[in-house]
């Protein structure tokens, strides 16, 4: 087991806890024609990521590491921005499009970390992860205005 391994997870655990409360805070605040399709999409996102979360932080623990959840710890170490509770609807999806994509790249390079020590279980956890996030991706990215769309997808190297 390894250390380099609980340290990668834990960037996954930051950047979950991130991207699930800026989920919350859109299924909260989003206001618009689509209200009651991206309300819902975000609660089944946001309730997909906190089961997520807890399997994330035992697997530290089994890996022999403490976890320090707190919110500064947490913002400290995530790669995802604070949500804008102020966005419009395509800003708050074009938001979390892009807060998917950027989880991904820290799934990838846990899931090296965990290659390198034969870490089956957490590879297997990684992919399956950037499965999660790769469809959360798609579902954001054609719920929006087509010329937003391609725009955003072009942005994000997608
Ligand atoms: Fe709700």
């Amino acid at each position: 087991m390894s250390n380099s391994v609980a340290h990668a997870l834990k960037a996954v655990l930051a950047d979950s806890y991130a991207l699930r409360l800026k989920t919350q805070n859109y299924h909260w605040n989003v206001e618009g024609p689509n209200f009651r399709a991206l309300h819902v999409m975000f609660e089944e996102q946001y309730n997909e990521l906190a089961a997520a979360i807890d399997e994330i932080a035992e697997r530290i623990r089994a890996l022999g590491e403490r976890i320090e959840a707190t919110p500064s710890a947490f913002s400290k170490k995530t790669n995802i921005k604070d949500g804008d509770h102020t966005l419009d609807e395509s800003g708050m999806v074009k938001d979390l499009f892009e807060s998917n994509v950027k989880i991904v790249e820290t799934l990838k390079t846990a899931l090296k970390a965990a290659e390198e020590v034969e870490d089956e279980f957490s590879v297997d956890m990684m992919i399956g992860r950037i499965g999660v996030h790769e469809k959360a991706a798609w579902m954001l990215r054609s719920s929006l205005p087509d010329a937003v769309r391609s725009k955003a997808a072009k942005a994000a190297d997608y």
